[in-house]
């Protein structure tokens, strides 16, 4: 059982290397099951999400290596169709397999994550995309489903809601589907145009990735890529916000500055000052960062939902009342119990979170109850008079690479104790 210690009140001050975008490096681990040949994804984080798409894959047959910050995947042959149960729960997002894993071997098995019934939420839409490709979707018994298909066949798709994984499950499918195969209303965010840019190197033919509406044109094989992923932007956002929340100077590269501005638009309204130069941002906060009003998560361009807790630990310590409205998801709030402890003035309705700025936090023992939560909890730790202590910090590993050891560089007193 790990915990990160925190002594806050250091202002951050310093320079980070940003990693791989994890969004990004799950679906494209995932798009290696599409062709026999191998492939090199560079800049890939140590995550232990990672780690698990990567055992699914070994779990195949594929064979996967890890070269200093490369995978190395070569599916060469694979041997399963079913997605171990297991993995499956422990990541919800390993249901980006279905698709790939369908258009190469014609059939795929998976448990629901959470067990729920076809149809209904949380995955009802990337079985829909799949089954408009002609797929044969059934339950079996104890939560599985399968699909099956000999070969898949173009369609023309309208997505209820611009889900992430429900375009890109459709996206990597539709590369081996005989004929054409349009997607509307698909999902924007730039690990889209990430996975596109890819399926590209290794044959595939989709245009349209980053807007409401994605093409692909099937071909018969995909080949082998080396490829480098996309640097993490909620990890760069999440860093940033430590400049915020601890009146610090910090600066991300490598960033794709665009795929910031949702965060840092609103950065600028806090009263930090905001420097783009080529592929760095740097956010000098001198002063007690300013309310925000009416902010909501959106899908991109939008404010993303996953820096809505680190936003909200930030909020905590500005002057004025936020409001900060989530729309992504039901229930992601479970950080403000924690921050409250820490003394944060958080009242949530529905599903928006009234903050009433103090000044100061104080330090407490806290628990991470996901992975941005966790985040947030460690931000709130740096500003926070006193010693913080963030437990179940298993949760924050699964998306940042040693996010203590990146504060400590930073002058963060922060330290990782393991009792
Ligand atoms: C991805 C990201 C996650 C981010 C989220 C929203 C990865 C690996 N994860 O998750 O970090 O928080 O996008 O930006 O890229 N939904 C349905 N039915 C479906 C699919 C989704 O109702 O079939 C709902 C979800 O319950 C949720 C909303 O749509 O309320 C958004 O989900 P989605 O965009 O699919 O997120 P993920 O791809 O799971």
């Amino acid at each position: 059982m790990e915990r990160i210690v925190i002594a806050g009140g250091t202002p951050l001050q310093g320079t980070v290397k940003i990693h791989g975008a994890k969004n990004a490096a799950l679906p494209i681990i995932a798009a290696c099951l599409l062709t026999d040949e191998p492939c090199t994804l560079r800049s890939m984080p140590t995550l232990t999400d990672i780690d698990v798409m990567r055992h699914i894959l070994q779990s195949f047959g594929a064979e996967c290596e890890w070269v200093e910050d490369s995978l190395n995947i070569h599916a060469e042959r694979l041997h399963s169709h079913t997605i171990p149960e297991a993995l499956m729960r422990e990541m919800r997002s390993s249901v980006i397999i279905m698709g790939p894993l369908l258009a190469r071997h014609g059939k795929v098995s998976a448990s629901y994550p959470g067990g729920c019934a076809i149809g209904s939420r949380p995955i009802d839409l990337h079985i829909k995309g799949l089954e408009a490709l002609g797929a044969k979707v059934s339950e079996e018994g104890r939560g599985y489903i399968t699909a099956e298909a000999k070969q898949l066949v173009g369609a023309d798709i309208h997505l209820d809601y611009p889900s992430v994984g429900a375009t890109e499950n459709i996206m990597m499918a539709a590369t081996l589907a005989q004929g054409e195969t349009l997607i509307r209303n698909a999902a924007k965010e730039p690990e889209i145009i990430d996975v596109q840019d890819i399926l590209n190197v290794m044959g595939a033919d989709i245009a349209g990735a980053g807007t409401g509406q994605i093409r692909i044109r099937g071909v018969e094989k995909l080949r082998g890529a080396e490829y480098t992923i996309i640097p993490d932007r909620i990890a760069a956002g999440t860093i940033l916000l430590g400049a915020v929340i601890t009146q610090g100077q910090v600066t991300v590269k490598p960033v794709i500055p665009e795929h910031l501005e949702p965060l840092l638009a609103k950065i600028r309204e806090m009263g930090a000052k905001v420097t783009i130069a080529g592929n760095s941002v740097t956010v000098v906060c001198d002063y007690r960062p300013k309310a925000v009003d009416a902010l909501r998560t959106l899908p991109h361009p939008g404010f993303p939902t996953d820096l809505q807790a680190p936003m909200l630990a930030a909020l905590c310590v500005a002057q004025g009342t936020s409001v900060l409205t989530e729309t992504v998801f039901e229930s992601r709030f479970k950080h403000v119990d924690e921050l409250r402890r820490m003394g944060a003035m958080v009242k949530v309705e529905g599903r928006s979170a009234i903050i009433r700025g103090v000044e100061r936090l104080t330090g407490a023992v806290v628990a991470a109850t996901d992975l941005r939560a966790g985040a947030a909890l460690v931000l709130a730790g740096l500003a926070a008079e006193g010693i913080t202590i963030v437990e179940q910090v298993h949760h924050i590993d699964r998306g940042y690479v040693d996010l203590d050891s990146t504060f400590r560089a930073l002058g963060g007193r922060v330290e990782r104790l393991g009792w």
